[in-house]
């Protein structure tokens, strides 16, 4: 055919049919390169997006705020609750402040009192002064959220000091689900619901149907992620300041925990590697040392924040930060001013990849979509695989980030390391290596979504090798970044 090709238009059509045929092998070649398999447990698509968000807001706001109590009884009366100038959407000035996008609002604290105008009870917004009667803080919270393009979650509090079915099991948990529905089926969409344990030490005795919530929970809202100790979708972290295990798995067996029991913190706060259920944790915390309003307390100091958000954050864990709206029904400036605070020193940090420009390469690459430079691309969808070939399992895996010499004067002293946990958590432990010295600056166990390693002092290294030393099969990150803390003792020097 080529032999008979004697016109140029003949000519060109011959070269247009190669390149097509040149195109169509190297696109085959291209996709060869499949992704590897993942490591099961993977989270589901909701756990994947909740995890990205990193920082969420809590608000505890109630009986308790006009009491000056943390834990009410159940016997204040509604006339207590009056808000003078109660406005949700400055409550959400305050999670815009932390940059949060996904705020969580305790609808019912133990005390039983209802932040809605429930049906099924008189112990509600509708029997106090505020609004006449007529206002709802769920809607109003719900309403300022959407308008500014937050998702919004629900927390329902299991034990009720008020409620007089409390205690006789079949009418209390059909008066705990008659709530759910009606929050979850009055208000929208509803990305998170939180369940606890939390009850006093005398407390009415009673089980509650986990089971038949959760189901209910699931047919009312198909992509709500469900936290209680043990899940289904997310766990507590084990603790209330803020601090998950440095090694922290995101998964568990479910089957080890029972909702509110003691004991299961340690086990809560460092997951299980050999853990069927991906249940990864959630790390609630108040800004002020109480979870409720109180005149006498003020918000936490930024140092203290920052510890948190390395703690948790930096940990593989998602941060559920509380700011408690005072008894006007507003979030105190100063609060709004420290989460605004707290936020300008993550992107001040963060803000800025010391690695980027840098050259990337690993002991090996998979091809394809899968290349060592993806780590810097400041995506988390995309991520560097290591060859399908075995053989470095005697040499070890390592990725390596050559930073470009106008760089090597440019300090840092926080390293970031992110797992593609979409295809599972692998990485068991890891070094950090600089300029091929022979002690690593950092090392640790886990990484998961984030890990953020604080170096002891700013260095200046041009090359940055992260060797992942243990792991469940091939390691797959998604990044690896280099940043300065100013605000980390001799961060500031730069
Ligand atoms: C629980 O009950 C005991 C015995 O009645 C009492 O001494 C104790 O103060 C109570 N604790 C609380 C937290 O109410
Ligand atoms: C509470 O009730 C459950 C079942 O109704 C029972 O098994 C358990 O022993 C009770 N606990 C106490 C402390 O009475
Ligand atoms: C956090 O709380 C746990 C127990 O609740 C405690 O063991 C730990 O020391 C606390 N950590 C910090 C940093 O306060
Ligand atoms: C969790 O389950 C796995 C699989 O059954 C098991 O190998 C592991 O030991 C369990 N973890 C604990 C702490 O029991
Ligand atoms: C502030 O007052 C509340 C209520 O009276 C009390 O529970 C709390 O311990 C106090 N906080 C501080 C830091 O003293
Ligand atoms: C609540 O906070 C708002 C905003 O800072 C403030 O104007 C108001 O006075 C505060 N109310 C109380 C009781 O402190």
């Amino acid at each position: 055919m080529m032999g008979r090709c004697a016109s140029p238009r003949c000519a060109l059509a011959a070269a247009l049919i190669a390149a097509v045929v040149a195109a169509t092998s190297s696109s085959l070649a291209e996709a060869t390169a499949t992704p590897p398999l993942p490591v099961l447990p993977v989270p589901t698509a909701a756990q994947l997006r909740w995890q990205r968000r990193e920082v969420i807001m809590f608000f505890h706001f109630g009986m308790n705020t006009f009491t000056d109590s943390e834990w009410g009884t159940g016997r204040e009366p509604p006339a207590a609750f009056r808000p003078a100038a109660l406005d949700a959407s400055q409550w959400m000035d305050a999670a815009a402040a932390a940059g949060a996008s996904l705020v969580v609002l305790v609808a019912k604290h133990h005390d039983g009192f209802c932040l809605w105008p429930s049906a099924h009870t008189a112990h509600s917004v509708r029997a106090s002064p505020w609004r006449g009667g007529r206002g709802d803080v769920v809607r109003e919270f719900t309403d300022a959220a959407r308008a500014r393009g937050l998702d919004v979650g629900i927390y329902l509090s299991p034990w009720d000091r008020h409620d007089k079915r409390y205690g006789r099991e079949v009418a209390y948990n059909e008066y705990y689900l008659a709530q759910l529905h009606e929050l979850l089926t009055g208000y929208g969409s509803v990305s998170e619901i939180w369940f606890d344990g939390a009850k006093g030490k005398n407390a009415t005795n009673m089980t509650y149907h986990f089971q038949e919530w959760f189901q209910t929970v699931r047919q009312l809202q198909s992509s709500i992620n469900i936290f209680s100790d043990d899940g289904p979708d997310l766990r507590w972290v084990g603790d209330e300041n803020g601090s998950a295990g440095s090694t922290c798995w995101s998964t568990i067996n479910r089957s080890k925990i029972t909702i509110g029991e003691a004991g299961i913190e340690k086990y809560l706060n460092t997951g299980d590697p050999r853990g069927k259920d991906w249940v990864p944790p959630e790390c609630d915390v108040s800004i002020r040392p109480g979870w409720f309003w109180h005149k006498n307390e003020t918000a936490k100091p930024l140092p203290e924040l920052l510890e948190v958000y390395y703690n948790s954050v930096g940990r593989n864990c998602v941060l559920l930060l509380n700011a408690p709206p005072n008894t006007t029904g507003l979030v105190d400036a100063a609060d709004i001013a420290r989460l605004r605070e707290f936020r300008a020193a993550v992107t001040a940090i963060f803000g800025t990849d010391l690695a980027a420009g840098s050259a990337a390469r690993a002991s090996s690459e998979r091809g394809g979509r899968f290349a060592a430079a993806n780590v810097l691309d400041g995506r988390d969808d995309t991520y560097w695989a290591p060859a399908a070939a075995e053989a470095e399992d005697g040499g070890g895996y390592w990725i390596e980030l050559r930073r470009p010499a106008s760089a090597a004067a440019r300090k840092f002293n926080v390293v970031r390391i992110q797992e593609n946990v979409a295809m599972g958590q692998r990485v068991e432990r890891h070094e950090v290596y600089v300029d091929g010295g022979g002690a690593a600056v950092a090392s640790g166990t886990t990484v998961g979504h984030k890990r953020l390693h604080r170096l002891g002092a700013p260095v200046a290294g041009r090359t940055v090798r992260v060797w992942l030393a243990s792991r469940r099969g091939p390691p797959l990150l998604s990044a690896v970044g280099l940043h300065l803390d100013p605000f980390a003792a001799g961060g500031g020097t730069m």
